[in-house]
């Protein structure tokens, strides 16, 4: 096992003895769920104001998220790792920023030798301390809100992105987060993005959200871009989206050209019934596996193969010829 899931393990065992008896029974999903639901402006001051939950948030990121890299939140800064390592060698470079960098996944599972990291919250950035202490690591981070100004001059060749723009459901916020991105990035910096599955529903929000990123100032790769999925179990498919884009010029935009751009409205269309029973059955399966390999499909072969199609588990499966049965 990598050094730095041993260290993930050695720090959840002093997170989970610091955690009040009354939030123990909390789950990540759970938590999760209330975070998202609200503007980062509440989800902090709940998580300050319950002392001891973002603990809880951080030990089952640890734990559930993370789980020995059969967690959902590991399993896509492996696919990134995969993929990048296997045709871009060169996109991760330099200065790298961790937007959203929780307990420090992407540093960890891509093995950046360093990082600066900001998060909403301080307990996960407390966590990701301890981690580094156990892995070695010598990264920076720091608490602060991506919706506002961010607290960094233009000194970045890599802005990383995983797994948090979903987070934002405010078109203000979605600016920010463009300009922000594009403020902090020398010219020719890259910029990467994961969206879990389920953020983007259809192909045409996709070419949506690729038409909003050029509109502040990113070329993005369309090679390089689109659905990332696991090709090693169909028992247990795994897939999310990558952006990989390059700073071409500053942002010039300050307004959507699209004024129904948004995560929120992208979501694809499942009810929170067979939500529920999707994720518990995809929770029993992931935790079955860690993944190895990847295979991108870009947004061109998606157009070409499923244009019309929802993205949801069924239909992404139909994509790929794997195997049906465990291995
Ligand atoms: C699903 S986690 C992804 C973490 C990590 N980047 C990864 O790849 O696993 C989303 C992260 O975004 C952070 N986040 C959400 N809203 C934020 C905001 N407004 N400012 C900064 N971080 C935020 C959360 O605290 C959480 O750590």
């Amino acid at each position: 096992m990598n050094n730095w899931y041993m260290a993930c393990n050695r720090a959840s065992l002093i997170i989970g003895g610091k955690i009040p008896e009354v939030y123990r029974s909390r789950t990540f999903s759970g938590i999760l769920g209330d975070i998202k639901a609200l503007s980062p402006k509440k989800a902090l001051s709940l998580i300050n104001r319950k002392k001891g939950l973002g603990l809880q948030y951080a030990y089952l990121y640890l734990t559930c998220g993370i789980d020995n890299g059969r967690g959902d939140q590991t399993c896509a800064a492996e696919a990134l790792t995969y993929l990048l390592k296997k045709k871009r060698n060169n996109i991760v470079r330099g200065n790298v920023l961790d937007v959203g960098c929780a307990v420090g996944v992407a540093a960890g599972v891509l093995g950046i030798e360093k990082i600066i990291g900001f998060d909403l919250f301080y307990d996960l950035l407390y966590t990701a301390r301890i981690v580094d202490s156990f892995s070695g690591a010598n990264h920076s981070y720091i608490t602060a809100d991506m919706t506002k100004t961010w607290p960094f001059e233009r000194c970045f060749d890599t802005v990383l992105c995983g797994l948090v723009c979903h987070h934002l459901k405010e078109q203000p916020d979605l600016i920010t987060f463009f300009s922000e991105a594009n403020r902090v990035l020398k010219p020719g910096g890259s910029l990467v993005i994961t969206l879990p599955s389920g953020t983007v529903s259809t192909l045409p929000q996709m070419s949506k959200l690729v038409e909003a990123l050029e509109t502040f100032g990113f070329l993005v790769d369309q090679n390089l871009s689109g659905m990332a999925l696991s090709t090693d179990s169909s028992l247990s498919l795994f897939w999310m989206f990558v952006i990989i884009a390059r700073k071409e010029s500053d942002n010039a935009a300050d307004v959507f050209i699209d004024p129904d751009f948004g995560f929120h409205v992208y979501r694809t269309p499942v009810s929170r019934e067979e939500k529920g029973v999707h994720a518990r059955e995809t929770a029993a399966r992931q935790r079955l596996v860690k993944h190895e390999a990847f295979t991108l499909m870009s947004i061109e072969e998606l157009n070409e193969k499923i244009p019309e199609k929802v993205l949801i588990f069924e239909n992404v499966c139909e994509l790929m010829p794997v195997s049906k049965n465990p291995e």
